[in-house]
């Protein structure tokens, strides 16, 4: 099979992170860091590791501390060489020039319009999908693993993970066909069910490969649940029209968007940190003594 590979990745992160204020008043919530990056940074890197070259930014207003970010600091790095300290702490922050695109998405519409504002930079080409607050731990990463199940089957590719029955109805839910290893067919989806409507307990877990049609069908989409447009009702349309998977990510997976994942996440990291570990240890063991 000859797959056009996956080049582009679109981040949407123009969500006003109210969950996360007085924090996110003046900073958008991907700026929030996990130990020392960035959750942004997770989600570039991970997408670079899976050989992602181009990283198109969904921004909005007040959202141009990312792209700072992802730019060169003069001052900073002029003044830090002075110093005579180490810039390679800077390295994964430089994307390259024509390498970054940000485009903007004037109105909270849903996540479905937010991937949608994207589509003439994505252009005629799968791409991939990463919702940042949704970060994803493990080696290889979650983009990588499903790029490999990319390149075995072909067509459209997501992340699921199994939550709690009682939970579902917060995310898109997966109706599962048959299995092989961490690769499920995909019949149906359906945007934050009702618990007792839900087709199974496996959530999108905010990873996407998408064909390029799916901007058209997006270019129609009606709203769904929460008064959106629902990337979730855009996909479920391509069922059926072209292959289909989820893979479960071997990993862990931590969800940024709330303050407990939040918390979880640095926690976990930091007591994965060589430079930090057995002191973070030490006084988690202290406090909870
Ligand atoms: C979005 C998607 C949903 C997915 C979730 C993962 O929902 O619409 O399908 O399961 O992200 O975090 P949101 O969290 O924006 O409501």
């Amino acid at each position: 099979m000859i797959l056009k590979p996956i080049r582009k990745a679109v981040f949407p992160v123009a969500g006003l992170g109210t969950r996360f204020l007085p924090a996110t008043k003046a900073i958008p919530k991907e700026m929030l860091p996990i130990v020392d990056s960035p959750l942004i940074q997770y989600a570039v890197n991970e997408a670079r590791e899976a050989g992602i070259e181009q990283m198109i930014f969904v921004t909005g207003r007040g959202k141009s501390a990312i792209e700072d970010h992802f730019d060169i600091a003069y001052e900073l790095e002029r003044t830090m060489s002075e110093r005579g300290k180490d810039l390679s702490v800077l390295e994964p922050t430089r994307l390259g020039a024509g390498n970054c695109a940000y485009v903007r998405q004037q109105e909270p519409l849903g996540l479905g319009h937010a991937i949608w504002c994207a589509r003439d930079i994505v252009g005629d080409e799968p791409f991939a999908i990463f919702l940042p607050d949704e970060f994803m731990h493990g080696s290889p990463g979650c983009m990588k693993q499903m790029v490999d199940a990319y390149h075995r089957l072909g067509g459209n590719i997501i992340s699921v993970l199994e939550v709690p029955h009682d939970k579902v109805s917060s995310y898109g839910v997966i109706a599962p066909g048959s299995s092989e290893g961490a690769v499920t067919e995909v019949l149906g989806l359906v945007e934050k069910p009702k618990a007792e409507d839900a087709p199974s307990n496996l959530i999108i877990s905010g990873r996407y490969i998408l064909q390029p049609e799916v901007m058209h069908v997006l270019k129609g989409q009606e709203k769904g649940a929460g008064g959106e447009i629902q990337l979730t009702d855009a996909m479920a349309q391509m069922i059926g029209k072209q292959p289909f998977h989820a893979v479960t990510f071997d990993g862990k997976r931590y969800d940024c968007g709330s303050k407990v994942g939040y918390i979880e996440a640095n926690l976990a990291i930091a007591l994965e940190r060589p430079d930090m570990a057995d002191e973070v240890r030490a006084i988690a063991l202290d406090l909870l003594a």
